[in-house]
């Protein structure tokens, strides 16, 4: 069975990663330090797959621990690093500490793996910008970034692709996530927001509970069909089955180049009072909302060309809106009765 480390293997979309592959037949190796996560996920994992996986406590900035972990777990035939801090917000107040910890953990792996190693790396839809054409292709130019938390994406994306061009035992495979949302169909793990959610679908279900007041609609005076932003929303357990695939590609050394880059969301976009309206209408509660001025750094429309995906991994997106609303309430609702 091919061993596949998964670091970050705790967070949101970390773990239906490994609830994936697991499912898929791979061995799962988690690294997590719990900066922006629960250990009680580790549990919920286990509830779902009926097996406890192997799990390391580490910090991916401490490079003599990273090495040595290295040392220990030499046939890793996969790495996929979630790893990383993603607030955007809070990016702009601390600059220093995004950088730091996005590269360093980054960095510190390659180079204890001796730039051998098959990887999978977490970007994001954030590096086109607003694009000039859409639906966004990956040949799209990157435009400059909105935040610090925008701009370690798109540098890890240059690292990469210098370092692939030097390392021919480096196959690296970027993937774009487009907005990630929903949760498993078990409601056994889902998104952990610490404190307000900044993102619209935890802001929501934390709205219909009763935890937040209305939720304030960012701008509805966009050149879009009702005037509120557009986005590519994709179910985070399709998200998951994509990192399987990335990894099957790796394997099979199938890749035209050892630096691809692939989009992942389903090629549709959603307003966001489309989907507020799917969240009604798929689960029955009601949302209170305001509308109120946009949101500084937003971009107005941006949804993902996906014909790469589909062709090169074989890979497409098959939950919709309605599934993506009835498991993230399902989740809040657990959440409700089972608190973390
Ligand atoms: C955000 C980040 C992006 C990151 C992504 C994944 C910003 C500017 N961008 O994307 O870099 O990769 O999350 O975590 O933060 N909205 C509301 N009301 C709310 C919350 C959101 O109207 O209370 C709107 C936003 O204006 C946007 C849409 O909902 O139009 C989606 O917002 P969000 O979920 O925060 O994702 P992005 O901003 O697209």
């Amino acid at each position: 069975m091919a061993k596949i480390l998964v670091t970050g293997g705790t967070g949101f979309i970390g773990s239906h990663t490994v609830v994936e592959l697991y499912n898929a037949g791979y061995e799962v190796i988690i690294i997590d330090n719990f900066a922006n996560s629960s250990p009680k996920i580790l549990q919920q994992i286990k509830a779902i797959i009926g097996v406890e996986l192997e799990f390391v406590r580490l910090d991916l900035c401490d490079e003599s621990k990273v090495t040595e972990f290295a040392a220990k777990y030499p046939d890793i035939s996969g790495v996929i690093h979630f790893a990383a801090f993603k607030a955007v917000g809070e990016s702009v107040q601390e600059p220093l500490k995004y950088y730091k910890n996005n590269f360093y953990s980054l960095i510190n792996l390659i180079n204890a793996y001796k730039s051998s190693l098959n990887l999978v790396f977490s970007s994001s839809c954030t590096v086109y910008g607003q694009p000039d054409f859409l639906p966004v292709t990956e040949e799209a130019p990157t435009k400059k970034a909105e935040s610090p938390y925008g701009n370690t994406k798109q540098i890890a994306e240059e690292i990469l692709q210098e370092t692939c061009k030097v390392s021919p035992s480096l196959n690296v495979i970027s993937l774009r996530y487009f907005n990630p949302v929903g949760a498993h169909a078990t409601a056994l793990i889902g998104e952990l927001p610490i404190g307000t959610p900044q993102n619209l679908v935890p802001f929501i279900t934390q709205s219909a509970i009763g935890k937040r007041g209305p939720i304030t609609v960012f701008g509805n005076d966009y050149d879009t069909a009702d005037g509120s932003a557009v986005r590519d929303y994709i179910h985070v357990v399709d998200l998951a089955k994509a990192h399987v695939a990335a990894i099957k590609r790796l394997e099979g050394a199938q890749a035209d180049s050892n630096y691809e880059v692939f989009n992942l969301g389903t090629g549709k976009g959603s307003t966001v009072l489309e989907i507020v309206n799917a969240f009604e209408q798929s689960t029955g509660e009601k949302l209170n909302y305001n509308i109120g001025p946009r949101r500084s750094g937003d971009v107005e429309k941006v949804w993902g060309d996906v014909t790469k995906s589909s062709k090169i991994l074989g890979w497409t997106a098959e939950l919709n809106v309605d599934d993506m609303m009835r498991s993230a309430w399902n989740w809040e609702k657990y959440l409700k009765d089972n608190p973390f």
